[in-house]
C-alpha cells in the first residue's frame, strides 16, 4: 500500500531551546489519544519529566506515553540504550502500577557499554577548563562507536555467539583507551556476562520495529515521535562542539524512527517561556541576577537526570525562527508560562549585537559567545496563570507575550501550560 493513500497522523514533539522545555509533560499529554509513541534520537542523558496519576517521573528511556496502557511505546533504532538505566526504569514504572506490555525496543537500537559511560567520564574530565558538561551517560561514546561501525546493537544481546564475537573484536581497543587514562581493563568473559543476563531481560521486547510503525501509519494511527534536548544542542546545529551526539531536530527522527521523509504530518515546538540549558557553552540571554534566582527556584530548574542547577535566561527570539527553520514547526506548545507570574516586567531577546552590528540569525559558535543580546521589554503580570484552564483566563499581559512569541516562531499557539501537572493546560 502507498502510505501516501492513507491520512496519515505523525506528529514529532521537539525541543525549540537547549533542551528541558518539558517535551515529556507535552507527550504525557498527547499520548493520552495516541496509539504509538516512538523515542527516535539520544539515551538515558535525557530526563522527560511527567506528573499524573500514576506520580512523579523522570524518564531518562521508556517513551513519555507509557502511562496510556493502549499506547505502543517503541524505543527505535536512531537511539542508544544503556539496559541497566532502562530495566531500572522499567522497574520503577511497575512498581507504580504502569503497564509495560506494550514497551518495544528496536533490535537496531544501539547498546551504551559500561566503557562508554566509564570513557564519557574520563574524557569529560581530561578536557578540564574545555569541558563540554555532557551528563558522563556514555552517550557521545556510545554514537562514536555506532559512526565507527563498532557498536553492540540490542539485538545482539540476544545472539551469544555473534555478540562474543562482535566484543572480542571491540574490547582491545576499549580497554587500551581505559589503559591511557590509568583505569583497569574490562573483562571479556564478564562483560558477556553481563550483556547476555541483559539480553534474558529484555529479550522479549527486543523486536524489529519497523513493522509495527508501518501498520500504524499506514492504517492512520496518531503516532507521535519524542525528541530528546532541544536544536541548540543538536550535533549539527547546535553549539558545536558543546552539544550531544545525534539529531534532536524533527528531520532526524524519520531516520531514528523508521519513517519515509514524507511523513510526518505535524511537528510541535515545545518552547519554555524562558530559557535554560545545562552543560557548557554559548547561551546569549543567560542572566545572573535575581530574576536568574526566580527563574530556578520558581521554575525548579535543576537537571532531571543529574541534578545540576541549570542556566537560566530570558527566552531566546533568534533561536526561535532558526528553531522554526530547522524543524518545520506547525504548532507551539509553550511550557512554563506560571515561571513568570509576578516579575515586573519580562524580556524576549530579538536581536544580537556583534562587534557593534545587530544580527538577527544565530551564528556559529566562536560568534556566538560574542554576541551579547537585544531585548524587547514585555509589561509582566501579577496575577496567578496556574489555574487558567482557557486562553481567555490568563492575563491580557501574557496574551500578549504569548502571541509574540508565536510571531517569532511563525506559527500558531496550541497548547500552554501553566504547571506540571497533567491538567495546567490550555488548548488553544
Ligand atoms: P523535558 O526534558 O523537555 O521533558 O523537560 P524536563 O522534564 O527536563 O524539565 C521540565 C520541568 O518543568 C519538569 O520538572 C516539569 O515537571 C516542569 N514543568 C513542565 N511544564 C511545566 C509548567 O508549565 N509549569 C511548571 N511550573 N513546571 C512545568
Ligand atoms: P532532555 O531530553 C538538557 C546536554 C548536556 C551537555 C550536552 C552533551 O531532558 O531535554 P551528552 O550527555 O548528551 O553528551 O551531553 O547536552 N544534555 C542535556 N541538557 N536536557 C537533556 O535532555 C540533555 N541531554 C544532554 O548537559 O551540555
Ligand atoms: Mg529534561
Amino acid at each position: 500500500m502507498n502510505f501516501r493513500e492513507k491520512q496519515m497522523s505523525v506528529t514529532a514533539v521537539v525541543g525549540a531551546q537547549w533542551g528541558d522545555e518539558g517535551k515529556g509533560r507535552i507527550v504525557d499529554y498527547l499520548a493520552q489519544r495516541a496509539d504509538m509513541v516512538i523515542r527516535f534520537q539520544g539515551g538515558d542523558n535525557a530526563g522527560h519529566t511527567v506528573m499524573n496519576e500514576y506520580g512523579l517521573f523522570r524518564l531518562h528511556l521508556v517513551p513519555s506515553g507509557i502511562f496510556n496502557p493502549a499506547t505502543c511505546c517503541i524505543v527505535g533504532p536512531g537511539t542508544v540504550v544503556n539496559p541497566e538505566t532502562l530495566i531500572g526504569e522499567m522497574a520503577e514504572l511497575a512498581s507504580a502500577g504502569v503497564a509495560l506490555d506494550n514497551l518495544w525496543l528496536s533490535e537496531r537500537s544501539q547498546v551504551v557499554m559500561p566503557y562508554h559511560r566509564l570513557l564519557d567520564g574520563l574524557e569529560e574530565t581530561a578536557r578540564g577548563s574545555g569541558q563540554i558538561g555532557t551528563t558522563r551517560r556514555g552517550i557521545g561514546p556510545a554514537y562514536a562507536d555506532k559512526a565507527a561501525r563498532i557498536g553492540i546493537r540490542l539485538g545482539d544481546l540476544c545472539r551469544p555467539d555473534y555478540l562474543a564475537a562482535r566484543l572480542a573484536q571491540v574490547l582491545p581497543h576499549k580497554n587500551l583507551a581505559l589503559q591511557h587514562f590509568g583505569q583497569p581493563a574490562l573483562n571479556l568473559d564478564d562483560l558477556l556476562a553481563q550483556a547476555t543476563a541483559w539480553g534474558r531481560v529484555l529479550g522479549p521486547r527486543i523486536v524489529d520495529t519497523l513493522p509495527m510503525v508501518q501498520e500504524a501509519v499506514q492504517r492512520g494511527r496518531r503516532v507521535l515521535l519524542e525528541g530528546q534536548l532541544g536544536v541548540m544542542r543538536d550535533l549539527d546545529w547546535g553549539t558545536y562542539p558543546y552539544v550531544t551526539s545525534s539529531n534532536p531536530i524533527a528531520g532526524a527522527a524519520c531516520a531514528g524512527a523508521g519513517l519515509p521523509a514524507a511523513a510526518i504530518t505535524e511537528v510541535i515546538a515545545v518552547v519554555k517561556a524562558y530559557c535554560t540549558a545545562v552543560g557548557a557553552g554559548p547561551f546569549p540571554t543567560e542572566l545572573k541576577d535575581d530574576v536568574a534566582v526566580h527563574l530556578r527556584q520558581v521554575g525548579q530548574e535543576y537537571g532531571a537526570t543529574t541534578g545540576r542547577p541549570r542556566r537560566c535566561g530570558w527566552l531566546d527570539g533568534v533561536v526561535l525562527p532558526y528553531a522554526a527553520w530547522l524543524n518545520g514547526f506547525t504548532g507551539l506548545a509553550i511550557t512554563k508560562l506560571d515561571v513568570l507570574d509576578g516579575l515586573p516586567e519580562v524580556k524576549l531577546c530579538v536581536g544580537y549585537r556583534l562587534e557593534g552590528r545587530l544580527i538577527t540569525h544565530v551564528p556559529d559558535t566562536p560568534d556566538l559567545e560574542r554576541c551579547e543580546p537585544v531585548y524587547e521589554t514585555w509589561p509582566g503580570w501579577s496575577r496567578s496563570t496556574r489555574t487558567a484552564r482557557r486562553w481567555e483566563e490568563l492575563p491580557t499581559e501574557a496574551q500578549a507575550y504569548l502571541r509574540r512569541i508565536a510571531e517569532l516562531a511563525g506559527a500558531p499557539i496550541r497548547y500552554v501550560s501553566v504547571g506540571p501537572e497533567r491538567d495546567q493546560l490550555i488548548v488553544v
